[in-house]
């Protein structure tokens, strides 16, 4: 495994668990030191033991990301124990039962708390990360959904709230660019992750996935797996290359004539569901 992240310093939060577990651990094995701030804090422990145990650095944080203070906290503490940040990979996300039920049946305050913690969530750790950010020339990957590209016919919040990522991640490119920031929205098909909780199990399911996924050529991936269904978020936090086939198909326009640079083909694995919006232009190399 090549040390593409050598020196550099990632935070990602949500990485306790599923796709953002993975995450930490890929990044770390190409050299990154990670910060994984969770909620669950012996979920994140354990990751930043498995990164230790690798001859790797990390350090655990314990933050909602719906509370600016504590995401504060775990922001400044990634830069207190690494010495500034390069990255942020923004995965914490809910996909709660009483937001599937029809729109009409959805009380307010379910919404609002999967809004909090999915959209509110990713614009504060943006917020406090940035700063830290600019200094470096880092890149910031948030997660969305397919869900925000299609509409899967159930979570108004959860919809609601990844498609509120994607926009906030185009303004996010749009806006700190100029500075020297990358900003890119990885939009997942089905991912079998305790958020899933197995419900990737019968070749219905799979084929549903399949159907509701814009790039149409993938299945369900691992999240759990080491390094599974990451192969995105490397390549978007290195270098920024490829293209989504899908929702961000109209932004290319946009980083084309931002940085007169047509972007590079999609590079999806041939088993991914998952789809890329490009927000930032590819940087010079
Ligand atoms: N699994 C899928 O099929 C799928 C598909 C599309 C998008 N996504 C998105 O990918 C991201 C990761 O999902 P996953 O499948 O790995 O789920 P997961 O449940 O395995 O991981 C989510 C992590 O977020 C943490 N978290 C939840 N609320 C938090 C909060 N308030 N503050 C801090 N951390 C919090 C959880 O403790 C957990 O470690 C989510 O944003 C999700 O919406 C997942």
């Amino acid at each position: 495994m090549t040390e593409r992240f050598g020196g550099r310093a990632v935070l990602v939060t949500g990485g306790a668990s599923g796709i953002g577990r993975s995450t930490a651990l890929r990044l770390a094995s190409e050299g990154a030191a990670v910060a994984v701030v969770d909620l669950a804090v012996d979920g994140a422990q354990k990751v930043a033991h498995e990164i230790d145990g690798a001859g790797r650095r990390a350090m655990a944080y314990a933050a909602d990301v719906g509370d600016e203070a504590a995401v504060a906290g775990a922001t400044a503490a990634a830069v207190n124990a690494f010495g500034g940040l390069d990255g942020l990979v923004t995965c914490a996300g809910i996909f709660q039962p009483p937001d599937l039920r029809p729109l009409a049946e959805v009380d307010l305050d379910t919404f609002l708390h999967v809004l909090s913690v999915n959209l509110a969530g990713t614009f504060l750790a943006a917020k406090h990360a940035l700063p830290h950010l600019v200094e470096r020339r880092g890149a910031v990957v948030t997660v969305a959904s397919t869900a925000a590209l299609l509409g899967h016919g159930h979570g108004s919040g959860y919809t609601a709230s990844k498609g509120g990522v994607v926009a906030l991640t185009r303004l996010l490119a749009v806006q700190y660019g100029p500075r020297g920031v990358r900003a890119n929205c990885i939009a997942p098909g089905g991912v079998d992750t305790p958020m899933t909780a197995g419900a990737f199990s019968t070749p219905e399911a799979v084929e549903r996935v399949r159907r509701d996924t814009p790039a149409r050529q993938g299945r369900p991936t691992r999240g759990d797996r080491r390094g599974g269904g990451v192969p995105a978020l490397r390549g978007r936090l290195a270098r920024h290359r490829g293209d989504d086939p899908g929702g961000g198909r109209g932004h290319r326009g946009l980083a084309r004539r931002r940085s007169e640079r047509a972007p590079n083909r999609a590079r999806h694995p041939p088993s991914s569901s998952w789809s890329m919006i490009t927000c930032s232009p590819s940087p010079s190399r």
